[in-house]
């Protein structure tokens, strides 16, 4: 049962290069309206109703209900929820794909079928239930070879889950969890490193399934902007977005990976890309957002209409200030690109000339990012030997021989050092050739290993002291057994055309992004997790703080335990960001661990570990504080 708005409001798609009217697409056109509502009992009415005071009394219950709760949602009122969804099927019951490895649905053929697949990514993105960090799941259901789970239990996975097929699906399944007292939880991939896009006893509205997508060859805006542009859905990954663009001999600034959820959690958070040296970040070229409040409202998010979300939508992190079902970016001509890799081993060429050779590259992050490039590199521990890998330097319209010169001083660095330099340089047409060569498939993250991040600014490199200070840093933590995942980049706010919006300051004046880990033995106990995560993050990255003070970390990559996280992911934004969210949403339905406004609650897990294997609930301590 569902209703169309007034065609009078739609904007014909053959109209789309002069229109400036609203131009949804099909499934957006698909909404839950007050006229709707006002046909149902008043009863049932409530259960869905938009206004922020149908939420539940928010001092009664200190935690989100859960399904053992007397105050969970009644069979009833599932089933009438299900009624109300565009389809009976949009309802799903979460169950743990691994649940065909455990106790009464064991079945060891699907349980070696699912193991084989398990780090393929698509085996969890295209599920309704699994994420891709699952120690953020409280890993209560994997592949026995894998972890040994004991039993199969839902965990940190949701409850229920609503498989999106239009907006009206987004709105029933917002309203129905804000004014039952049910924890809501957005997935869109289930990419989040942090785990924010899964929640024990939660509603999980599921985007992936809004793929559509529409490429406008002259997008007039009335911020002044006029060119070429594409409006996709909020389910579209890396690689339909990229193949899209290439149909039309343009691109858009997307990122590496290949399966990540461009147009949620990805831009919502910033989004840094191969082509960020060039153009910044992935938010700072949207154009507009179509959103669902969390008053259940579908609105226009631009620069003339709801300017403050439309400011915090591009920066200000995923699952906290709507739910996005579309974006219109703008798409740039596609230029040539140059890519060049190489890898060297310390094994081969002993400590000093490797560590120098990797110094002689680093000492140029300034000069390259400023030239446009962008090289996504790892340097990884292996015992005492150590490999640094190239894997790319990724220079946009750039030829193989402007390559070869700007690699020239670098290489003769190498010769001097006597350490053989023959990287692997290939040129490719367009974009999309060179992002699909160059960039392979991502898989499932470990289940015993977290991660942190930091930004790194270019004042670190400018001088001599500087690069050794901040090199001997970075060399420290692998020399500890924590490899470097780096990505040298210049996003700087001339390059992006000079937006204004909520994105990490503290890329503005970076060079390097650079990502390292911490792992612990797959018998650890929750004792010896704490110990370790807190080295990690007290110690290891602290010494990474310790070098970039006042600079920050990238949101979409951090450490779940982030001290001092709104500084770090927003710095002097942060104010206005938390203004905006309390305006948008007084009772937190939206709710992601270091979130902006995310303070006063916190998820309450069993083992003490962090991960969303427990209830929300308000932090006491906190409220009492402040
Ligand atoms: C293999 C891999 C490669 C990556 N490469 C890059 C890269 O090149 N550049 C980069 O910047 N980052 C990269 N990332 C990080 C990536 O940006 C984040 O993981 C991001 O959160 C993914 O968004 P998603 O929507 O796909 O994931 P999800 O986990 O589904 O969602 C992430 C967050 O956004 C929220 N969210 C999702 N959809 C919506 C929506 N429609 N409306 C509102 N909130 C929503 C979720 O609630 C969650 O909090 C990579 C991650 C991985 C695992
Ligand atoms: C913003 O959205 C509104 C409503 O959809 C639309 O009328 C307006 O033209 C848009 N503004 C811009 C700058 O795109
Ligand atoms: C909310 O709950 C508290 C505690 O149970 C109660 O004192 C208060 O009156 C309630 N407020 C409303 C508006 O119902
Ligand atoms: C396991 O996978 C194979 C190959 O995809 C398939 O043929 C087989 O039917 C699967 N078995 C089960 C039990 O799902
Ligand atoms: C693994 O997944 C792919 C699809 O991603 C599927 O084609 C294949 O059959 C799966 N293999 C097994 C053994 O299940
Ligand atoms: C499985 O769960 C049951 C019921 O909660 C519990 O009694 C049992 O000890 C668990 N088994 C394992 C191996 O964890
Ligand atoms: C790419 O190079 C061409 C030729 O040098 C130049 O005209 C164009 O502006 C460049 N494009 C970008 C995005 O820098
Ligand atoms: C940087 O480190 C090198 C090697 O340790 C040293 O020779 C040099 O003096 C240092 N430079 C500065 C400015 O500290
Ligand atoms: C856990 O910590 C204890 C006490 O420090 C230590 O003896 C044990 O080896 C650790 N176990 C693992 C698996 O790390
Ligand atoms: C790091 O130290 C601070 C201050 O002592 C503490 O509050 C925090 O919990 C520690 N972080 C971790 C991950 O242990």
């Amino acid at each position: 049962m569902w209703f169309y708005i007034p065609t009078a409001l739609l904007a014909a798609s053959s109209l789309v290069s002069l229109s400036q009217a609203r131009t949804l697409f099909k499934y957006e056109r698909i909404q839950l309206t007050h006229e709707h509502l006002e046909t149902l009992p008043a009863e049932d009415a409530k259960l869905f109703a938009f206004d922020a005071q149908a939420a539940p009394n928010t001092t009664a219950s200190r935690c989100r209900y859960g399904p053992d709760d007397g105050k969970w949602p009644s069979a009833k009122a599932w089933t009438k929820f299900q009624k109300q969804l565009s389809s009976e099927d949009a309802l799903i019951k979460a169950v743990p794909q691994a649940s065909v490895c455990y106790g009464a649905s064991k079945n060891d053929a699907k349980c070696q079928n699912l193991t084989k697949n398990w780090t393929n990514s698509y085996t969890h993105i295209d599920d309704p239930t699994e994420i891709l960090s699952p120690i953020y799941q409280g890993l209560t259901c994997q592949p026995p070879s894998i972890y040994d789970s004991g039993n199969c239990t839902l965990g940190g996975s949701p409850t229920y889950v609503v498989k999106a097929k239009n907006v009206l699906d987004i709105q029933l399944g917002l309203n129905f969890a804000r004014n039952n007292g049910v924890r809501l939880v957005v997935k869109n991939t289930g990419h989040d490193f942090a785990g924010k896009s899964t929640g024990a006893g939660a509603l999980s509205l599921w985007t992936h399934g809004f793929k559509d997508i529409q490429f406008f060859d002259n997008y007039v805006d009335e911020s002044g902007y006029r060119g070429p542009a594409i409006k996709a859905g909020a389910g579209i990954q890396a690689f339909e977005l990229y193949k899209a663009a290439n149909d039309h001999g343009v691109v858009v600034i997307a990122g590496e990976g290949q399966t990540v959820g461009v147009m949620g959690g990805y831009i919502l958070g910033g989004g840094h890309s191969p082509l960020g040296s060039l153009y910044g970040m992935a938010a700072d070229h949207v154009l507009g957002f179509e959103v669902v409040t969390p008053f259940g409202d579908f609105v226009s998010a631009n620069s003339t209409s709801n300017p403050d979300l439309f400011w915090a939508l591009r920066g200000g992190g995923g699952g906290s200030f709507g739910i996005v079902t579309s974006v219109t970016v703008k798409a740039y001509k596609d230029m040539p690109i140059t890519a060049a890799s190489w890898t060297l081993s310390s094994a081969k060429i002993g400590n000093d000339k490797f560590w120098s050779a990797v110094r002689a590259f680093a000492d140029n992050f300034i000069s390259y990012a400023d030239s446009g490039i962008y090289t996504y590199f790892v340097i990884l521990p292996n015992g005492n030997d150590f490999t640094f890998s190239i894997q790319p330097f990724f220079a946009p319209n750039r030829t193989a021989s402007a390559v070869a010169s700007i690699l020239q001083s670098y290489s003769s660095k190498l010769t001097a050092l006597n350490v053989p330099f023959s990287p692997k340089i290939t040129e490719y047409k367009s974009f999309y050739s060179a992002w699909q060569a160059e960039f392979p498939l991502e898989a499932l993250s470990d289940v015993r290993t977290a991660l942190g991040s930091r930004l790194f600014p270019r004042s670190n490199f400018a001088s001599e002291t500087g690069r050794n200070v901040t090199f001997a840093a970075l060399r420290g933590a692998v020399e500890t057994g924590h490899p470097v995942i780096a990505f040298n980049i210049a996003p700087t706010l001339a390059r992006a055309g000079n937006p204004d919006n909520a994105v990490n300051p503290a890329w503005r004046t970076s060079v390097l992004h650079a990502i390292t880990t911490q792992s612990w033995e797959i018998s650890a106990s929750a004792v010896n997790i704490t110990n370790a995560r807190r080295a990690f993050t007290n110690g290891t990255m602290q010494k990474w703080r310790d070098v970039t003070p006042n600079s920050g970390s990238y949101l979409n990559e951090a450490d779940r335990l982030e001290p001092n996280w709104q500084q770090s992911f927003w710095g002097d934004k942060y104010a206005r960001l938390l203004s905006i969210k309390n305006e948008m949403d007084p009772n937190d339905v939206l709710w992601v661990n270091n979130g902006v406004g995310s303070e006063g609650w916190r998820v309450e897990t069993k083992d003490g570990l962090p991960s969303e294997n427990g209830q929300l609930c308000k932090d006491i301590q906190k409220a009492a504080a402040s």
